[in-house]
């Protein structure tokens, strides 16, 4: 019984997949605060040329440099794992396999694009970045990608997380970074949400405002920006999961998943795990793909689709995606990196299609998902994570149901070594269960009334799933 799939070192994918080449209709274009489309010079006060290349490219395949390669192959190929222990709990003839992210120095997906993004502004001859973190998964990526290639890196991190998280900014630390609570007294975006609410618990949008800020207003500027998800780049580079995946599931024979799921937060570990089958999907492979989200901040099952901000007060364009508006905080939830209001343009255009079936769960599920995992699998996961294990546990019992031996692969996104603590309040029952009641969603969609509508536009071939439970 081979548990352990894995690729050697000259099996790694030598180029990303844009998933933006094969959609059917073409994402609507990020705009300006005047309206109109956003052209590539305007981003060029918050990132380098190489990026600004790849986040509007629609090349179906970019070389990934050779010295980048040779960062991530510090731990790539990661490992594709059958699991074995839980489809034997289950009693499913379902067969499960996860690719697991979690071995990454930093505990998740994360570095798999933070190494290219500081390695590329590095080439710029950037001197430091400032992004957000909500988990502070992203941030300690972030910290150790800067400190391999060589950059100065400040962070934004959400404060719930930084209170709930600690161990995360000790990681920063260890790497040389900056850790600084969001919202914070070191912007302007960031005094003007605690005027108003001096216990905010903060959010990526309201982080991402101060990260922007930061950088944009460094007198030097040698300062860029680095966002961890949701744009067209990130989703990008994380596509070398899906791509060694696929070559792993070969390896035992398997032809293509009838079930590809991740949790999704901005969209990232989702896309990367999921977009080369989206690519399958839409060259005829019956594959049913499914992003899973919390009840507590559903943008692709019950947001909207249109254009909104990226972050809280206006920094970032206006992105074409399924939205809560930028005005809305999600509640405390353990899953900081799954707490924001929108997601990424592709993810949401392969919604908009009819290519995926979005899901939310909620989170005492969740938990109980991960606990299971954990007792028969081994790996302890992040409370995002815990998603994706909930709805592969759902599909395999479906599976035995139906007595269907059906081949599911999902997206370990990263370990939950550093998230304990939410463990713990499971156990002790502090946890609940939380539906957004739909007038703080009607609340939070009205703050994106004020922009240009954004037609959801599809060939129509495949029957819409957006906004399916
Ligand atoms: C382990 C893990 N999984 C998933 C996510 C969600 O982000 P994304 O949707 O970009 O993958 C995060 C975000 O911090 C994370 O830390």
């Amino acid at each position: 019984m081979q548990s352990v799939i894995r690729l050697e070192h000259h099996e790694l994918p030598r180029q990303w997949y844009n998933l933006a080449a094969d959609l059917p209709t073409a994402p609507l274009p990020p705009l300006g605060p005047d309206g109109s489309p956003v052209n590539p010079a305007q981003l060029a006060a918050i990132f380098p040329m190489s990026i600004i290349e790849q986040e509007v490219s629609s090349e179906r395949y970019i070389d990934i440099p050779e010295e980048v390669l040779a960062l991530l192959a510090r731990w790539r190929p990661s490992p594709l794992h059958r699991a074995y222990g839980l489809e034997a709990a289950l009693g499913t003839p379902a067969r499960i396999y996860y690719k697991n992210e979690s071995v990454s120095p930093a505990g998740s997906h994360k570095p798999n694009s933070a190494i290219p993004q500081a390695w590329y502004n590095k080439q710029a001859g950037i001197k430091r970045l400032t992004t957000e973190t909500g988990a502070g998964q992203w941030g300690s990526a972030l910290a150790l990608a800067s400190a391999l290639v060589g950059l100065e890196c400040k962070v934004y991190m959400v404060k719930s997380s930084y209170e709930q998280k600690p161990y995360r900014k000790h990681m920063m630390g260890v790497w040389g970074a900056t850790c600084i609570p969001s919202p914070s007294d070191t912007t302007k975006a960031g005094r003007e949400v605690l005027a108003k609410d001096p216990d905010s618990p903060g959010s990526l949008g309201i982080a991402i405002s101060e990260a922007v800020e930061a950088c944009v207003t460094d007198p030097t500027g040698q300062t860029r920006y680095a966002l961890g998800s949701v744009l067209n780049h990130v989703m990008l580079h994380q596509t070398i999961i899906g791509l060694e995946a696929r070559k792993q599931l070969a390896k035992v024979g398997e032809s293509h998943p009838d079930l590809v799921i991740a949790c999704v937060g901005g969209g990232s570990n989702f896309a990367g795990l999921a977009f080369p089958f989206v690519r399958d999907k839409i060259n005829g492979a019956q594959i049913e793909i499914i992003p899973v989200e919390p009840t507590s901040c559903p943008s692709l099952t019950r947001g909207k689709f249109l254009y909104d901000l990226g972050d809280m007060t206006g920094m970032t364009p206006l992105l074409p995606m399924h939205s809560l508006g930028h005005e809305f905080v999600p509640p405390r939830l353990h899953a900081g990196g799954l707490r924001y209001h929108g997601m990424s343009p592709l993810v949401s255009q392969a919604a908009v299609e009819g290519l995926l079936s979005p899901k939310a769960l909620p989170q005492l599920e969740c938990f109980e998902a991960a606990v299971q995992f954990a007792r028969t699998e081994g790996i302890i996961v992040a409370p995002e994570t815990s998603h994706a294990v909930a709805q592969v546990i759902r599909e395999a019992k479906q599976a035995k149901e139906e007595g269907k031996e059906k081949v599911i692969l999902f997206g370990l996104s990263g370990h939950g070594m550093l998230d304990l603590g939410g463990y713990a309040s499971y156990f002790a029952g502090e946890l609940e269960d939380y539906e957004m009641p739909a007038s703080i969603l009607a609340q939070g969609l009205a703050s994106a009334d004020k922009f240009p509508k954004a037609e959801a536009r599809s060939s129509g071939r495949w029957p819409a799933k957006a906004g399916a439970r």
